[in-house]
């Protein structure tokens, strides 16, 4: 059952000592708690391997959650919400600590909602844990964090072992950039907008750039990022997500169902990228060591923990064309990389120049118009136009004249939503429209195994250097320059 009210919910996080449950669950719910979005009966059941009681693990969050908030925590906020928490010790291969969580879990007639934020090799166990003890009700609900294994392969192995105790209504696969506010903008932007909507296709759009720079290097997570690379850590998706998006027809209703079948068609419409094109249409880096924010950063490979020969990707670019009647003849770039010159995420659609120039006497080339949407940070969106300057001479003379929205999501104001509160009262609620269907994580995996295939078969290794806080190798501005086409700056 989905409802837009809140459900009184037991919410069962599973590796309540880690890094995701201090820095991001907790302070989300602590701001939900904030927000007065949690049922009044909610429960949060904090489960890991400690020998800790209830006291000790909300003596221990505290300090983390007013750290990861940057915000003091109000006394009678608290006093609410560390009453609704409890530790459970738990090993997830032992039956018998499963038998004891349902001890809890059956005194109240919560709606379950199991939180797997553990590495993705404990995660069998944990649906085994919950499928032999018949925890996983048919109410009951399970999230799933990323990464979704590392190929369609291992990505379909989790999704048989997980659909064997849980039904696809059952399953949130989370991508927190559904959960951001700028990006669900996207869709009121594209369907909501006559101007938008009715020259959203390729009779009137060039091309479009989507940039996700980062400024962070790995962060001590070299075991977890060098079998990784930033292919499958960002763009199988995170960017694949903001490509469907800006990309997908519009949907029926904004029902889950229909918005994830029409992601799904884009996905299906990509063209492979292989060993045949795969130097026409990508290009892979490594940071070296450089300079970002007046500060020094070593290279990739003298990162804690580095091995010193690895040839993974810490930024990747590529040129993707779609397979779909809208879209026929317009290139799609993405790019992102770590230790890049300034964190910021922006979508860039290039309109196509006008055919006719009334100007040629006036020796004027029309440039192109462009929408260029900031999604952070500070939000918004700004649209270059060009506009006659003003003077008596009898020819014209044109400029651009850019006209720029206000922060569009009151990113300062204190209320920010966060990504992770908004995704975790969804999962209350029980609608699926933010969450990954296993489809798309499917397909998505597909069309990046392809290109993972050709960079590891391809005779000379493409992978290039870049100094860290420059904007990336040299060769992603060549993959534009083919089709004359250039990365709009960041301004
Ligand atoms: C995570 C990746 O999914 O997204 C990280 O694992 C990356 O490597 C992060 O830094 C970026 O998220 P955001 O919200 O800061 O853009």
């Amino acid at each position: 059952m989905t409802t837009e009210k809140n459900q009184a919910c037991d919410l069962v996080i599973f590796g309540a000592k880690g890094d995701l449950t201090k820095r991001k669950l907790l302070p989300a719910l602590y701001k939900l708690e904030k927000l007065r979005k949690l049922h009044k009966s909610t429960r949060i059941i904090a489960t890991g391997r400690a020998n800790w009681n209830t006291e000790d693990y909300i003596k221990i969050i505290k300090k983390s959650i007013k750290t990861f908030l940057k915000e003091d925590i109000q006394d009678h906020i608290w006093t609410q919400f560390s009453s609704r928490i409890f530790f459970h010790n738990i090993n997830v291969y032992e039956m018998l600590h499963f038998e004891k969580l349902k001890k809890i879990l059956v005194k109240q007639n919560n709606i379950i909602i199991y939180y797997c934020a553990t590495p993705p090799e404990t995660l069998n166990a944990i649906f085994l844990g919950l499928g032999n003890t018949h925890l996983n009700f048919p109410s009951s609900r399970i999230i799933l964090e990323k990464p979704l294994g590392v190929s369609l392969k291992t990505s379909q192995i989790i999704n048989n072992q997980i659909s064997k105790y849980f039904s696809e209504k059952q399953i949130f696969r989370i991508d927190h950039y559904l959960g951001k506010e700028s990006i669900l903008n996207l869709f009121s932007l594209r369907f909501a907008n006559s101007l938008l909507f009715h020259t959203w296709n390729n009779t009137i759009i060039d091309h479009i750039q989507i940039t996700v720079s980062e400024e962070v290097g790995i962060e001590d997570r070299w075991n977890y990022f060098d079998k990784i690379g930033q292919t499958r850590d960002m763009v199988q998706n995170h960017l694949l997500q903001l490509l469907t998006i800006i990309t997908m027809d519009q949907p029926k209703n904004i029902q889950s169902e229909n918005i994830r079948n029409e992601k799904v068609k884009i996905l299906r419409s990509l063209n492979p990228i292989n060993l045949d094109n795969i130097n026409q249409f990508t290009v892979r880096g490594q940071y070296s060591s450089g300079v970002i924010r007046e500060k020094k950063v070593p290279s990739y490979l003298k990162e804690n923990g580095a091995n010193k020969y690895s040839q993974t990707e810490t930024f990747v670019a590529m040129q993707i064309n779609l397979n779909h009647e809208k879209w026929l003849g317009v290139p799609f770039y993405l790019r992102t990389g770590k230790r890049l010159a300034h964190k910021y995420s922006e979508i860039v659609i290039v309109f196509k120049k006008n055919p006719i120039n009334l100007f040629i006497d006036s020796n004027i080339e029309l440039l192109s118009n462009k929408l260029i949407i900031r999604l952070e940070p500070n939000a918004n969106i700004q649209y270059d136009i060009l506009n006659k300057t003003p003077s008596l001479q009898n020819k014209y003379k044109l400029e651009i004249l850019t006209l720029k929205s206000n922060n569009i999501n009151q990113e300062n104001s204190k209320n920010l939503i966060d990504a992770y509160e908004r995704l975790l009262l969804e999962s209350m609620r029980g609608i699926q429209a933010l969450f990954v269907s296993r489809d798309e994580v499917e397909e998505s995996w597909k069309w990046i195994d392809s290109i993972l295939d050709g960079w590891k078969n391809i005779k000379n290794d493409n992978l290039q250097l870049y100094k860290a806080g420059s904007w990336g190798p040299k060769n992603a501005n060549i993959l534009l320059s083919y089709n004359n086409h250039t990365w709009h700056k960041f301004q």
